[in-house]
């Protein structure tokens, strides 16, 4: 873990008063053992896209799952070349899944896409309308074309009145998001951003706990997990012992 080898000193009054004053003090990554270890686990991991509204939130639902080890916003299922967010052509918002196959399957996956939306609504989700905010799994291989298209037949007899409007697409070129879209709801937590250490942006983007964390911010983890961050961080402000490693 990237986090476990961060060290910050400061006490909680002083997290919420003057997040400047804290100090951190960086190991090189090559001495630690985690990062040989991380490097083992990179080569196993997959990688799912999937687009259900706004990718605020999408990456909100995912990042909190166990076996997710990153997640990053951006647009896919489109053909415009280089999409940006105020241009992003005929892509749709999307987030791009790292998780560990072991821990977390792409049929596992599919059951939270299916559950953290309305597949039935045509043009957006709630008060997001467009066609950016369509509803797509993206799919890489037979297999998962085979899984998607079993659990979205499974999910139209579910619904039985409306029709399910999600695509299931071949999964072609993913554009990451600019980097005020990525963690966008832990990046509306200071306090939280300063628990981590207030990490630079490129490894904020990289890190499992900030992609927990996301997924904290917005209210949006498993109900038991919500209460287990919640629990370490009340923890951490009560003994002055100031940074989150993980969760
Ligand atoms: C599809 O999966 C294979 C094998 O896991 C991987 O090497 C490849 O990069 C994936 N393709 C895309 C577009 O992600």
């Amino acid at each position: 873990m990237k986090e476990a080898t961060r060290l910050t000193c400061c006490l909680p009054i002083i997290i919420v008063l003057a997040a400047d004053l804290c100090v951190g003090i960086r190991f090189s990554a090559q001495l630690s053992e985690g990062s040989i270890t991380d490097t083992a686990n990179q080569q196993q991991l997959r990688t799912a896209v999937f687009a259900l509204g706004s990718f605020w939130r999408s990456e909100a639902v995912f990042g909190c799952l166990d076996g997710v080890v990153r997640t990053t916003v951006g647009y896919a299922g489109g053909s415009k070349t280089n999409p940006e967010y105020r241009s992003l052509g005929d892509h749709a918002e999307s987030v791009q899944i790292e998780y560990d196959p072991k821990v977390i399957t792409f049929k596992q996956l599919l059951e939270v896409f299916w559950t953290s939306h309305d597949s039935r609504q045509v043009f957006g989700q709630g008060p997001d309308v467009g066609n950016q905010y369509r509803s797509i799994v993206f799919t890489n291989g037979t297999e998962e074309s085979r899984l998607a298209s079993v659990s979205k037949e499974r999910e139209q007899t579910r619904s039985k009145s409306g029709i399910v409007t999600t695509q299931i697409q071949q999964l072609g070129t993913f554009y990451p998001a600019e980097p005020d879209h990525q963690k966008f709801e832990l990046k509306r937590n200071p306090f939280l951003l300063q628990l981590m250490g207030n990490l630079p942006e490129e490894e904020l983007e990289k890190s499992s706990l900030a992609a927990k964390l996301n997924g904290y911010a917005a209210e949006l983890c498993p109900p038991r997990l919500q209460k287990r961050i919640h629990a370490k961080i009340n923890d951490i402000l009560r003994k002055g012992w100031p940074i989150l490693r993980e969760v």
